[in-house]
């Protein structure tokens, strides 16, 4: 079981490099005025778009094979799973979110200020932060 945990979390850290990364990219794509700058970011964020991509599937099946096939959460008084696969679910929204955004880019039909995107950037931080204490302290 410990080695499927050790995994899991070598994968959602993983996951989140790109998570935290691919919208600092978003954020010098709305600054950018510069073509060749523009499409080396472009390259940049889809490469690590479809490489965070691959990350979150064993991520999410190892927390998914420690739930449902070790049973840990399974049962009564394990609200704090629930509150996590709300956030998990949020995350995959999110990650979903940026590669619709990186498309608007590609077909030139950005809207958002970089100070926009910067919001946005604090969004897995502070998820990530609720999902961290929910798992390891379990306050409910
Ligand atoms: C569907 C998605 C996921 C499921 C079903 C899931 C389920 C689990 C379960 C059952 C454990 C074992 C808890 C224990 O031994 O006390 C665990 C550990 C852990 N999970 Fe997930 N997880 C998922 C996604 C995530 C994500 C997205 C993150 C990070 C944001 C995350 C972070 C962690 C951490 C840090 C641990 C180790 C906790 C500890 O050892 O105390 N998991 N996960």
């Amino acid at each position: 079981m410990l080695w499927i945990k050790a995994f899991h979390i070598l994968f959602v850290m993983s996951w989140f490099a790109g998570l935290f990364y691919l919208p600092r990219i978003l954020v010098n794509l709305a600054m950018e005025n510069e073509t060749s700058a523009t499409e080396r970011l472009l390259l940049m964020a889809r490469k690590l778009y479809r490489f965070m991509t691959i990350l979150a599937v064993p991520a999410i099946a190892l927390g998914l094979y420690l739930w449902l096939v070790i049973g840990i959460g399974k049962g009564p008084g394990n609200g704090w799973l629930h509150g996590k696969l709300t956030c998990v679910i949020l995350l995959i929204g999110y990650h979903h979110a940026c590669g619709s955004l990186l498309k608007k880019f590609e077909q030139g039909k950005n809207k958002r200020s970089h100070v926009w995107f910067r919001w946005f950037n604090e969004v897995p931080v502070v998820l990530l932060a609720i999902v961290l204490i929910l798992v390891v302290v379990k306050p409910f």
